[in-house]
């Protein structure tokens, strides 16, 4: 099977089995404020998973796009990406044990043909402190599917992954390893899991790659080892306790809560430890080695590298996200920047961009309708972001021969201003200064990194104060231009394309001022297009009302518009901008209020929406202010 026929099937599989296919939440959160990405396909569930009914019944399925930028350094042997998908069925209080274990077994040999012999699994030991059980249940459902299919399932008791590189795997093949390897939160093992969380233990699916042992690592193999033999392909939590203060209380309805590793499993599937075989990253590498006339197998951790930041941003971009200084923009600029910098090294010197995104777009076009739909728009912004770093690059060189080159040492203080200022990457710095014989600091990283957390302290601070001054006041002249900017809001998106992000709002009784997302200057064009989006809405007196929604709900299921960035609580207010009688809304935003009751307010006095000066406000950001005149 490839990874598309993997992922189709899973989602048929449960589908069948009553499952509700949900779409992919977007890869920025909108109700988290304690990641910058979804990084599990539980995330966005979270509110269902304590206990709110889900829209879509108790049982879901989706393939969730998670990135892990905190994996960025791992990337290049043979199993770290940035980005992956994670495939994902869930429970909301319905079917336990007894059919998510069994369903598994049955996707994950039947249909995806994986070798029952290759396949190994770890249970919960238990608890005694929190009083939680060894899972017992889990391991006798595993050993009888094991025995249907002929193989005697040993138990095996490991205890701690130390123990396990001092015990090895005897003859097992079910390991009851404790709460740091079965016990799945968000946040680690139980006495670390926050409070408040859902949490349980968890039984994990390993499949053999058969390499051999590495013994850095510990004296014995067993599946938790990180030698790279065992990876593990599924991950199935019984998420049956919430964490209180003093310990754990078990939820009313307990939930499972699935997740495995899309490219892991088509891994499986071709049998390969190496990721980058699967169907989803292949092409890439090949359009790699034919664009550098390179061979894969003599510069395997660059193109790993290059093909998974390429992936990652790419998706960044089709979910909105701009490569800039701050947060998920940061991010991304960081996964581009370094991508360009591993071609550089292969010879690519140029046009990388605009000759890779095309072949990751077409590898998902087909199955996420909003990669093709936006496919050209990605493009624009990454290749954009390649001008300006290759511009950075030239510019960089010329800052560190006036800075640096008559001194005998780097200093961390020059490495983050040539970093900070001129984006010149830190590892370019160092080797400028080596090819120079000039030696670095002791300190050097330590001071780049102090430098580096006290910058992005000060962003975070002008973030937050950037989105609280959205609405100035609650005038009348204020209210007009508070449902004026929601009117325009939404006609940018339809005129730009769904990148088009608010990442920033400020009122005053005489204009409205608005930041978005968008790679390059709007033609007049496009600025006209937009003021007349904005006065057919005005002429058509849409009637201005708001609901309450859970937040989760609201960016789901009714594709409601937010702010970049901003944090919404559990139940958020939705205003909708509607005419009468039409069964669609033209707007429909996540806001506080107030507006005035019909769009046509906004003519009063012969008045026009007009669109004033649009500019760039930072890097991939425009602002538009704009007046009713
Ligand atoms: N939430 C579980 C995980 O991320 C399934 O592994």
């Amino acid at each position: 099977m490839t990874a598309q026929e993997v992922r189709k099937a899973y989602l048929d599989f449960f589908e069948k089995r009553g499952h509700k296919v949900i779409p992919r939440a977007l890869l920025v959160p909108q109700n988290d404020p304690t990641t910058l990405f979804i990084s599990a396909g539980m995330q966005p569930l979270i509110p269902y998973l304590l206990g709110e009914p889900h829209p879509d019944g108790e049982r879901l399925v989706n393939s969730q796009t998670c990135l892990r930028a905190q994996d960025i350094e791992d990337v290049g042997d043979n199993r770290h990406t940035t980005f992956f998908e994670m495939l994902g069925n869930w429970s909301l209080g319905d079917y336990f044990k007894e059919e998510e274990i069994p369903w598994l077994f049955e996707f994950l040999t039947d249909v995806v043909g994986l070798d029952p012999e290759k396949l190994y699994v770890t249970c919960y030991i238990g608890n005694k402190e929190f009083d939680i059980p060894k899972d017992d249940v889990a391991a006798e459902l595993w050993a009888g599917l094991f025995s249907k299919k002929g193989i005697d399932a040993t138990k095996f008791e490991i205890g701690s992954e130390a123990d396990g590189y001092a015990k090895g795997m005897g003859d097992g093949r079910i390991f009851f390893y404790d709460g740091k390897k079965n016990w799945w939160s968000r946040a680690g093992d139980e006495a670390s899991t926050p409070i408040g969380d859902p949490s349980g233990p968890d039984t994990e699916v390993f499949y053999d790659f058969g390499t051999p042992h590495d013994e850095k690592w510990g004296k014995f193999c067993h599946p938790n080892c990180d030698c790279g033999r065992f990876v593990e392909i599924a991950n199935s939590v019984f998420m049956a306790y919430k964490r209180t203060n003093s310990g754990f209380e078990p939820l009313a309805k307990p939930n499972v809560d699935f997740g495995g590793g899309l490219e892991r499993i088509a891994s499986a599937a071709i049998d390969s430890s190496d990721f980058f075989r699967i169907s989803l990253l292949q092409p890439i590498i090949t359009k790699l080695e034919n664009l550098s006339g390179k061979n894969y197998d003599s510069h395997t951790e660059s193109m790993r590298v290059i093909a998974d930041h390429l992936r990652a941003a790419t998706f960044l971009a089709v979910d909105g996200v701009v490569p800039s200084n701050k947060e998920q923009g940061y991010v991304m600029r960081r996964l581009l920047r370094r991508a360009i910098r591993f071609a550089f090294e292969l010879g690519v010197e140029q046009n990388l961009c605009d000759q890779v995104i095309p072949i990751i777009a077409d590898l998902y076009n087909d199955d996420y309708p909003e990669v093709a739909s936006s496919r050209d728009k990605v493009i624009e912004v990454i290749t954009h972001e390649e001008k300006i770093f290759r511009q950075t690059l030239r510019q960089g060189l010329k800052e560190f021969e006036k800075q640096v080159a008559t001194k005998t040492e780097l200093e961390g203080e020059e490495l983050f201003k040539l970093y900070d200022t001129y984006g010149f990457p830190t590892e370019l710095s160092k080797e400028e200064a080596y090819k120079r014989d000039i030696s670095l600091a002791n300190n050097i990283d330590e001071v780049f990194e102090q430098k580096m957390k006290e910058q992005r302290d000060r962003s975070r601070t002008a973030v937050k104060g950037e989105f609280k001054g959205g609405l100035g006041g609650h005038t009348e002249q204020h209210k007009k231009y508070h449902t004026a900017t929601h009117l325009m809001y939404q006609a940018l998106r339809d005129v730009l394309g769904d990148h088009v992000i608010q990442h920033g709002s400020n009122i005053t009784e005489e204009r409205l001022r608005f930041d978005f997302s968008h790679p390059e200057k709007m033609t007049p064009e496009q600025i006209k297009r937009v003021e007349d989006i904005v006065n057919e809405q005005i002429d058509k007196d849409l009637k201005v009302t708001f609901e309450e929604h859970p937040t989760q709900q609201a960016i789901n299921e009714l594709h409601v518009l937010g702010a970049f960035g901003d944090r919404y609580g559990d139940i958020v207010k939705v205003y909708r901008m509607q005419a009468e009688g039409s069964d669609k809304p033209f707007s429909l935003e996540i806001c506080g209020g107030p507006h005035v009751d019909h769009t046509g307010q906004l003519a009063e006095g012969n008045k026009h929406f007009k669109i004033l000066k649009e500019e760039s406000s930072s890097a991939g950001i425009r602002r538009i202010k704009a007046v009713l005149q």
